[in-house]
């Protein structure tokens, strides 16, 4: 039997900023998916990262099924008149276009989907970050399915001896590249370190996997909201669905990818780097800063039609160090105020009103010899002419 995973995410209204989702929007949304979802979807679970209110899916309707989108679509847009009314900031955010046209890819809301052949037991991880970008989950992505050194069972699993397939896309010129791991590994790291470019998109078994081959096991949202509205409008948070155990990387390693809380960037304005920090969903308030950064790990398992869970993953003490950490550099990093490497680089701020400095700016630039001429005019006292 076909079964379909779908995760669709949108920030539809915050309090009091872009700090964390309001629960009369929540209930709303939820009691929406449970009057309207019977028939097209078999079970579902809402959650939320800071500001993003997060619908987990599963059905029968395959990847890309319009009335699966359309619900997630009118869910949120239910949501919105609530946010509306509450005055909530941005209410209606990642809402960019005005009606639903067939399929939410390109309309604002992150979508991640994955066509499963499900196992007795089919566990799987949804991850949710708040406040950063789908390259975010390169990191972490590779780390499970590539680093033996997180991931053990790619050494001592039989079935995953011969390692996963990455699917990397290059999200500025709209292209797409499966590469090998192990035996690619230097190539995909050379591209997915270039995160604001190339994103893991889908994780895949080989044909050789003894238990699962060629199957999807992992997928990210790549949706970039600057590239729909033509200007910043919220950084792109990003969600994953990462499938576990039996031939895949096991809970735990699943989980320890997320152990170090690597720079990401994002934060205040969609314009810094700093930590991601792993939290509890009801710990994902983004308070200091905008942030830090922060992701929330769901663990489910579905089996006949029915969802059992979530587990929230990082609600444990044994992440405390991790957020501990991230506390720590975030003290440290916040000290630059306004300076890279704290502030991101030029080519990243094109959607921010930087462009629109330099361009008032333009006019005063003048060639760096006119200057050195002035300066020793200046020193001198008389011109050298
Ligand atoms: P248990 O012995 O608790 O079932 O754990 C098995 C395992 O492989 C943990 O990674
Ligand atoms: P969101 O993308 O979470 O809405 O955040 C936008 C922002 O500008 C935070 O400072
Ligand atoms: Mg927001
Ligand atoms: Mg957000
Ligand atoms: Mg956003």
């Amino acid at each position: 039997m076909k079964v379909t995973l779908t995760h669709i995410k949108a920030d539809i209204g915050s309090l009091p900023g872009h700090t964390t989702v309001h629960e009369d929007v929540l209930n709303e949304v939820k009691r929406f998916l449970k009057e309207q979802s019977k028939g097209i979807i078999w079970d579902h679970f809402v959650g939320y990262v800071g500001d993003d209110i997060q619908i987990t899916m599963v059905h029968d309707n395959g990847v890309n099924a319009s009335e699966v989108h359309k619900l997630a679509w009118d869910a949120f847009k239910s949501g919105t008149e609530v946010a509306k009314k509450l005055g909530l900031y941005g209410a209606g955010q990642d809402l960019l276009k005005d009606s639903f046209s067939g399929n939410i890819k390109g309309m604002g809301p992150g979508i991640a989907e994955m066509d499963i052949t499900p196992r007795r037991s089919e566990p799987f991880i949804v991850y949710m970050m708040d406040k950063t970008e789908p390259g975010a989950f390169n990191y972490p992505i590779f780390k499970m399915f590539a680093d033996p050194f997180n991931t053990p069972g790619l050494v001592i699993d039989q079935s995953m001896h011969d390692g996963f397939k990455f699917e990397v896309w290059d999200i500025q010129e709209a292209k797409a590249i499966m590469l090998n791991a192990p035996e690619e590994m230097y190539d995909i790291i050379s591209l997915i370190g270039t995160k604001g470019r190339y994103v893991i998109k889908r994780v895949y078994t080989k044909k050789e996997h003894g238990k699962l081959p060629d199957e999807n096991v992992a997928v990210i949202t790549t949706d970039k909201l600057s590239f729909i509205a033509g200007e910043y409008v919220g950084k792109d948070d990003p969600a994953a669905i990462v499938r576990i155990q039996s031939g895949l990387p096991a809970s735990g390693e699943a989980m320890e990818a997320f152990s170090h809380p690597y720079l990401v960037s994002g934060w205040m304005r969609g314009s810094f780097n700093g930590p991601l920090m792993p939290v509890a969903m009801k710990n994902s308030k983004m308070t200091r800063f905008d942030g830090p950064p922060r992701v929330v790990a769901l663990g489910f398992v579905y089996k006949d039609k029915k969802l059992t869970g979530p587990v929230d993953m990082f609600d444990d003490p044994a992440y405390d160090n991790a957020r501990k950490l991230a506390n720590d550099i975030t003290d440290y990093i916040r000290r630059m105020g306004p300076f890279e490497p704290h502030r991101l680089p030029e080519e990243d701020m094109e959607y921010t009103t930087l462009p629109k400095v330099m361009e008032k700016l333009k006019g005063r630039f003048v060639h760096v010899d006119a200057v050195e001429k002035g300066v020793s005019k200046n020193s001198t006292g008389r011109d050298s002419d």
